[in-house]
């Protein structure tokens, strides 16, 4: 696959996932905005590495930092073929915690999770009908179609809405080359999970996969890569689910 001449935002490119997927576009020779909040020294690395990455700072949970990355990835990329949109949180909410708190996380998850996307996405959208056409990737969840545990209501329903948000991008606007897709990783080993893996132990949640492995973000980014190379272009509105068999629909 080779996506030389694509220049293409990751968001939440420091680790785990979305670090795996702007590394496999870099190998691929893309230009990548490797996107990151806190981790800047796992972002530099990255740029450090391969000299077509750039990187770009922004807290995803305020919105005028939100159009700012969006305006200097176009300055400094010079142009965008695709945006990532991967940057997430998975904060655990009992619903027998008080209101404040309930609504302080689900508040912070929708911002992160499901707005910044909205706000990224609006402007991506504006930006790709001048240019004839781009692609929007999300990386959204399993949790959207199978639901979460209890703990994670607002991060199961930021992933329906980020789930909704692609379909209709893709219904709509087609007509002007804009496609969109979902990547819907299970159970996936990144820090964002290892929480789940402390709580319920390897064993458990090997035993809910079909595969005998757990998903690595290495077994997410190829899909990506493919979907940037414009192969997938007419399964726009799809999702494509890589949960090892936990969850087959
Ligand atoms: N791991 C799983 O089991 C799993 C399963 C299904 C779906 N997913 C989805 O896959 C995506 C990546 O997950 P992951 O497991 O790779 O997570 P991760 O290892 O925790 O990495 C999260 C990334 O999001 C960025 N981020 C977090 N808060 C941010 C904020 N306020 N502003 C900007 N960036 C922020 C982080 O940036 P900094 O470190 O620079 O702050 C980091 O790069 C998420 O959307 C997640 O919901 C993961």
């Amino acid at each position: 696959m080779n996506l030389k001449g694509q220049n293409i935002l990751v968001t939440g490119a420091s680790r785990g996932i979305g670090k795996s997927i702007a590394i496999h576009l870099l190998e691929a020779n893309a230009r990548v905005g490797v996107h990151y909040n806190s981790s800047r020294t796992e972002a530099d690395n990255v740029k450090l590495k391969y000299s077509k990455a750039e990187t770009f700072q922004a807290n995803l949970s305020k919105s005028d930092e939100v159009e700012l990355l969006f305006k200097r990835a176009i300055e400094q990329l010079g142009k965008l073929d695709t945006i990532v949109l991967n940057a997430g949180i998975f904060l655990p909410q009992s619903t027998e915690g008080t209101t404040e708190d309930w609504l302080d996380n689900w508040r912070l998850t929708m911002a992160i999770n499901l707005e910044s996307a909205g706000l990224l996405t609006k402007l991506g959208i504006e930006y790709f009908k001048k240019q004839g056409g781009g692609r929007f990737i999300y990386i959204g969840s399993r949790a959207a179609f199978r639901g979460e545990t209890e703990e994670y209501l607002a991060y199961a329903a930021s992933k329906g809405g980020l789930t909704s948000l692609s379909r209709t991008v893709a219904r709509s606007f087609g007509r002007y080359n804009i496609k969109s897709f979902v990547v819907a990783p299970g159970f996936t080993r990144t820090e964002m999970a290892e929480d789940a893996i402390r709580k319920y132990g390897e064993t458990n949640i090997l035993s809910e996969l079909a595969l005998n492995e757990i998903t690595t973000p290495e077994d997410i980014a190829p899909v990506v890569v493919l979907m940037c190379s414009g192969q997938m272009d007419h399964a726009t509105g799809s999702t494509i689910d890589i949960n090892a068999g936990s969850y087959i629909r």
